[in-house]
């Protein structure tokens, strides 16, 4: 039976703050977790035995459209998803079966744990998209977007790699050019584009749920860095 809140011995840093579930798990939904989940699963201590050339990575993939989007688009890719949230995590398991992927790997928990794992230079395209934000001042320290989050994943990256930060939520979105206008964060990516610029084409980045429901209010903002 799949384990919804694994123990947290041998747990480091873990700082995960959203909800881990919201409505049951379905039959079929749990079929999903005890059958397709342990041939895709992944953790900091079960690393996928080789890294292709291309290794794309996403933080907080809520219902997997982007990760299963990038799998299908790019089939030579090795495709890494980080999710603690179960109903998101069985949404792409549902695609991963519904369209035969073979290219998706997915860990369940917090994508530090996993990112500091990694070998270095191992990724060529990172996302995170729509990440929760944390509206209220005592919780801004909760955002996955941070100076060091995204050092962390600079290590990670091929050079030239592209990371793809999106987010409509404005306090969010200053948090996040207060943090890349560093040079601290200059010395480490270029940004490939300006916040005035369009979204990226539905060809290259999918619209997820969030920014689906984000469109109702205001549309999100797309941040593209190049790492150097
Ligand atoms: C607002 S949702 C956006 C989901 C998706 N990217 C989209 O655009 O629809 C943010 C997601 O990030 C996940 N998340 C939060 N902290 C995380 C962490 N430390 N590691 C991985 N995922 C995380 C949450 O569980 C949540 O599903």
């Amino acid at each position: 039976m799949y384990e919804i809140m694994p123990s947290m011995e041998n747990r480091k840093n873990r700082t995960i703050y959203g909800r881990r579930q919201a409505r049951p798990i379905k039959e079929a939904q749990k079929h999903l977790l005890e059958t397709v989940f342990s041939t895709v699963k992944i953790s900091p201590s079960n690393l996928p035995a080789a890294f292709p050339d291309e290794v794309i990575f996403e933080v907080g993939f809520g219902s997997g459209e982007n990760l299963a989007h990038q799998a299908k688009k790019y089939p030579n890719a090795l495709c890494i998803g980080c999710e603690p949230f179960i109903n998101g995590i069985v949404s792409l398991l549902g695609k991963i079966s519904a369209e035969d992927l073979s290219n998706i790997h997915i860990f369940d928990d917090d994508a530090t744990l996993l990112l500091q794992a990694l070998p270095e230079h191992c990724i060529s395209k990172a996302f995170i998209l729509f990440p929760d934000p944390w509206p209220k001042k005592r919780h801004h320290k909760r955002r996955v977007v941070s100076m060091e989050s995204v050092l962390l994943i600079h290590g990670k990256m091929q050079k030239n790699g592209m990371l793809t930060i999106a987010t409509d939520h404005p306090g969010y979105l200053e948090w996040i050019v207060e943090i890349t206008k560093q040079e601290k964060f200059r010395s480490h990516f270029l940004p490939m584009n300006a916040i005035k610029d369009a979204r990226p084409s539905e060809d290259e980045i999918p619209i997820t749920r969030y920014e689906k429901k984000a469109l109702e209010n205001r549309p999100g903002t797309f941040l593209i860095f190049k790492a150097i």
